[in-house]
């Protein structure tokens, strides 16, 4: 048997919002290594400027467009950037991101909670408008976007970011509705806790932030960005051609296993609990 050696993004191009860090330069750094050219879209333009010419140096295609996604002429410049040197726009990546608002919601502050929904919400929404203007044109192409598991359940963020990251996924089946006859596949990925820059901060360290993942996570082991970009990568390419308006948890199994029904359940001695009907 013949094995290809095809890279899977060949030919490919990708915008990846937030791309200079965590998530973001590890699915950079992945769909480069795969073959994309990478438009680097981050606010942060010497950890850009840095990825970039990392990813030149082993021959990838790759630019850095600073860029801010609550700006939607930074979004919509992000795209234009990845056409015109680029040819076309394959995969847009909406994964910029902060913490945002944090504390009580008796005293949040709405300038701070307008602040995190525009970072994490608002950027999603010019993301998939700009990508998709492209895309629609071509009839062809993938829009992913960053959930998290405080998207899917609550108590499991602050507050403005859980309802930016519910919004994500409402917006993602939404968006999918309309441009699904184009051939345009819209998802989401829901992570839990992963360690990147933003729990370092959150946690104190790198540390601290990797043994907190490994703590809160039912596998035993901490969730890292690479993980996150492999799955980015699959819900980018052939293995997801039928896959659409969903929102992929990825999280150890966080939102559906319980350590309660191990004490209650799953540790005792075998036998049966309830009224057993005698045999027939
Ligand atoms: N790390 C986690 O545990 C986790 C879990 C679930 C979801 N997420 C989501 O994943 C995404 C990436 O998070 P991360 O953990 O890799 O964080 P990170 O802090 O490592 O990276 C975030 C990147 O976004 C950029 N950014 C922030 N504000 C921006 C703006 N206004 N315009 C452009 N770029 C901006 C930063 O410069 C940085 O490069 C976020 O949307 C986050 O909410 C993270």
């Amino acid at each position: 048997m013949k094995f290809s050696s095809l890279q899977q993004l060949e030919g490919q191009v990708a915008v990846v919002t937030g791309g200079a860090s965590g998530i973001g330069e590890s699915t950079s750094r992945l769909f480069a290594a795969e073959g994309a050219a990478v438009v680097v879209a981050d606010i942060n333009a010497e950890r850009g400027e840095r990825l970039v010419a990392d990813l030149l140096a082993i021959g990838a295609r790759a630019i850095f467009v600073r860029t801010d996604v609550t700006c939607e002429d930074d979004v919509a410049r992000a795209v234009q950037n990845a056409v015109a040197h680029f040819g076309r726009l394959d995969i847009m990546v909406n994964n910029a991101g902060v913490v945002g608002a944090i504390g009580s919601l008796l005293h949040t502050d709405a300038s701070d909670w307008k602040a995190t929904l525009s970072i994490l919400l608002d950027s999603v929404f010019f993301g998939i408008k700009h990508a998709a203007r492209q895309m629609v044109a071509q009839r062809s192409g993938v829009i992913l976007s960053l959930s998290s598991i405080a998207g899917v359940m609550g108590g499991q963020g602050p507050h403005a970011y859980t309802a930016a990251k519910h919004g994500v996924v409402g917006l993602t089946v939404s968006a999918a509705s309309e441009f699904s006859p184009y051939g345009i596949r819209i998802n989401a990925v829901a992570p839990a806790v992963t360690v990147t820059p933003m729990i370092e901060l959150v946690r104190g360290s790198r540390a601290a932030a990797l043994d907190y993942a490994a703590a809160i996570s039912p596998l035993g082991s901490a969730q890292m960005p690479e993980e996150i970009a492999q799955t980015l990568l699959f819900l980018a390419g052939p293995g997801a051609a039928h896959i659409t308006a969903q929102t992929l948890i990825i999280d150890s199994g966080v939102t559906r296993t319980s350590a309660v029904a191990n004490d209650k359940y799953h540790s005792r001695p075998n036998s049966f609990v309830g009224p057993k009907l005698a045999p027939v």
